[in-house]
C-alpha cells in the first residue's frame, strides 16, 4: 500500500455531519494511529523541506496538531491562526464566507516579520475559504506564503484549484 492509501484507509467518513447530506472526513482516527500520524506529518514536511521555510502556521483546530508537528520536524517555530476572539493580544482579522454568513480567523500582529517565509497547514481543504483567509493574514503581516499543506483535499469543492490558480503551491496527501 502507498502512503496515500494507508492515510486514506485511516480516515473515517461520517455521514450527515454536521448537516444532512454532508459526508464528513474525520481525521481523528488517522491522528490516533502512530503510523498514520507519522505518515501525515512526514508527508507534508517532505513536500516543503527545500522551500527555506522560516515559520509554520497552523489553522485552528486540526491544523494545530499537524502544523505543530510539521514545525517541530522542520525545526521551525509555530504560528497559531485562530478562530475569532481567542487570541489575547493585538490581532489582525480576516473574514471568510460560510454557507450561511461569515466567520473570521485571526493572528497576532507580531506573529511574523516582513519577508519571513511561512508555510500554512490545515487538515483539509474544501472550498478553500479558511485557507485563503489565513494566507491573507500572513500576507498582511508582510510574510511570504511559501505554500499550503493539507492531509486531505476535497477536489469537488474547488478550493485547492482556486489557490493554485492564484499561484499558491498547494500540496495534499490524499484526495
Ligand atoms: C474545517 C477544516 C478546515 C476547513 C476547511 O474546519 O479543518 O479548517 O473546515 O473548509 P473550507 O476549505 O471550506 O474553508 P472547521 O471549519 O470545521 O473548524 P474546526 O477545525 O474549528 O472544527
Ligand atoms: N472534514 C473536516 N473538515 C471539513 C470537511 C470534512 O469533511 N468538510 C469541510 N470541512
Amino acid at each position: 500500500m502507498s502512503a496515500a492509501e494507508e492515510i486514506a484507509a485511516l480516515i473515517r467518513a461520517i455521514p450527515d455531519y454536521p448537516k444532512p447530506g454532508i459526508m464528513f472526513r474525520d481525521i481523528t482516527t488517522l491522528l490516533q494511529d502512530p503510523r498514520g500520524l507519522k505518515l501525515s506529518v512526514d508527508g507534508i514536511a517532505e513536500a516543503f523541506k527545500d522551500d527555506h521555510i522560516d515559520l509554520v502556521a497552523g489553522i485552528e483546530a486540526r491544523g494545530f496538531i499537524l502544523g505543530g508537528a510539521v514545525a517541530h520536524e522542520l525545526g521551525k517555530g509555530f504560528v497559531a491562526i485562530r478562530k475569532k476572539g481567542k487570541l489575547p493580544s493585538v490581532t489582525l482579522s480576516q473574514e471568510y464566507a460560510l454557507e450561511y454568513g461569515v466567520d473570521s480567523v485571526e493572528v497576532d500582529v507580531d506573529a511574523c516579520k516582513p519577508g519571513q517565509r511561512v508555510l500554512v497547514i490545515d487538515d483539509l481543504i474544501a472550498t478553500g475559504g479558511t485557507a485563503e483567509a489565513s494566507l491573507g493574514l500572513v500576507r498582511r503581516l508582510g510574510g511570504v506564503v511559501v505554500g499550503a499543506g493539507f492531509v486531505v483535499d476535497l477536489p469537488e469543492l474547488g478550493g485547492a484549484q482556486r489557490l493554485r490558480d492564484a499561484g499558491v503551491n498547494v500540496q495534499s496527501l490524499v484526495t
